[in-house]
C-alpha cells in the first residue's frame, strides 16, 4: 500500500493536470483490490493483469469496434507486464461523496450508461474466453455484464456518468443481474443508517427512477427483488475471500465496520423485498404519485 499523504498529493496532481508528463507514475485513488497499484502514466492507466485480463481485452476490443465510448480502450501490456488502458478524463465518485454525485440526475445518468453498455455488449460472444467470476446459474446468460458498477468504477464528467471502468469481475450474466448490481449501489439500497443523509427516505423512489431510466422490461422488474440480495451475497463472497486471504485493504475495511454494514444491507434487502417489488412493478402513474 502506498502511504496516504504522497498518494493523495499525487492523485491531486493527476486530476489537476490535463496530461501529466509521459513518464510520471501517479497512483490513482479509488478501489480496494489493486489499491496503490493502479497508476496513471500520461494519458494511460497501468494496472496489474489478472485471471480475467485476456477476456476483458477481447471485451474492450469489441466495445471499441462498436464505437462505444463508455469504457477504456485496451492499449497493450507495458514493459513491466501491466495492462495499459486509456485514461478517461473525469472523476470517479469517492468519499466524501460530492453533492452532485447524490443527485437524481447522476443516478439517471448511471442507468442510461448501463443501458448503453448492455446494448453495445449484446453482440459480443463470450464463449471463447475464460470468465473466472461466474454469476449464479439462473442469471448466467450470454450478455457479459460488468458486475461491479461501484461508485469508484464509474467515471463522471459535468455531473453525468460517461464511462464504466474496471471490468475485472465481468462475466456472462444477464441484464437484470447487472441492473441489480448497479441499483443496489447507486440508489443505494441498504439500511437507512448507511444511506448518505440527503438520500434517506428516498430509496424506493430512486430505485423506481433508476429502473424507469434504464427501461427495465416487465419480466425483469418481477425478478429484481429476488436478484438484489443475490448480487450482494455474490459480491461479498468475493470480499470475504479477499479478507480470508489476508488482503490488507479489504481486511481494514472489513474490520472498520464493513462486515457489520454488509450484514445490515443483506437483512435490509431481504426484509424489503415486497416493498421493492411493489416500487418497481407498480404502474407508472402510481409511481409518479408515490415519488412526488
Ligand atoms: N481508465 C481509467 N480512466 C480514469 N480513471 C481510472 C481508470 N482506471 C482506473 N481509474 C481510477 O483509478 C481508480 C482505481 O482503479 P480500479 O478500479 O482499476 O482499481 P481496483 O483496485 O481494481 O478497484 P476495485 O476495488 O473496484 O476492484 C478508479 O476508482 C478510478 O478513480
Ligand atoms: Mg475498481
Amino acid at each position: 500500500m502506498v502511504a496516504r499523504g504522497p498518494l493523495f498529493e499525487n492523485v491531486q496532481r493527476a486530476r489537476m493536470s490535463a496530461v501529466p508528463s509521459d513518464r510520471a507514475e501517479l497512483p490513482l485513488a479509488g478501489g480496494y483490490t489493486n489499491a496503490g497499484r493502479v497508476i496513471r502514466v500520461g494519458d494511460t492507466v497501468r494496472r496489474p493483469q489478472n485471471a480475467t485480463s485476456e477476456a476483458v481485452r477481447a471485451l474492450l476490443g469489441h466495445l471499441e469496434r462498436t464505437r462505444f465510448t463508455g469504457a477504456p480502450r485496451f492499449l497493450g501490456v507495458d514493459e513491466r507486464g501491466r495492462e495499459t488502458l486509456s485514461y478517461i478524463e473525469g472523476e470517479a465518485v469517492l468519499e466524501p461523496y460530492p453533492a452532485w454525485s447524490l443527485t437524481d440526475e447522476a443516478l439517471v445518468s448511471v442507468a442510461l450508461l448501463m443501458r448503453r453498455y448492455h446494448d453495445a455488449v449484446s453482440a459480443f460472444d463470450p464463449s471463447p474466453y475464460a470468465w473466472p467470476n461466474a454469476v449464479p446459474e439462473p442469471y448466467r446468460g450470454e450478455l457479459v455484464t460488468h458486475n461491479d458498477p461501484n461508485l469508484d468504477n464509474v467515471i463522471f464528467s459535468a455531473g453525468g456518468a460517461i464511462a464504466l471502468i474496471d471490468f475485472d469481475l465481468a462475466s456472462p450474466g444477464s441484464a437484470v443481474w447487472d441492473i441489480g448490481c448497479a441499483a443496489r449501489l447507486w440508489v443505494p439500497l441498504r439500511h437507512e443508517s448507511d444511506v448518505p443523509r440527503p438520500l434517506r427516505g428516498r430509496s424506493l423512489a430512486r430505485l423506481r427512477l433508476f429502473v424507469d431510466a434504464y427501461g427495465v422490461s416487465p419480466p425483469d422488474r418481477e425478478q429484481l427483488a429476488d436478484v438484489l440480495p443475490l448480487t450482494h451475497e455474490w459480491c461479498y463472497r468475493i470480499v470475504r475471500r479477499a479478507v480470508a486471504g489476508g488482503h490488507e485493504t479489504f481486511e481494514r475495511m472489513w474490520r472498520d465496520g464493513g462486515r457489520i454494514r454488509a450484514e445490515r444491507t443483506q437483512s435490509w434487502l431481504m426484509t424489503h423485498a415486497d416493498a421493492i417489488r411493489a416500487a418497481v412493478c407498480r404502474p407508472a402513474s402510481g409511481a409518479a404519485r408515490s415519488s412526488g
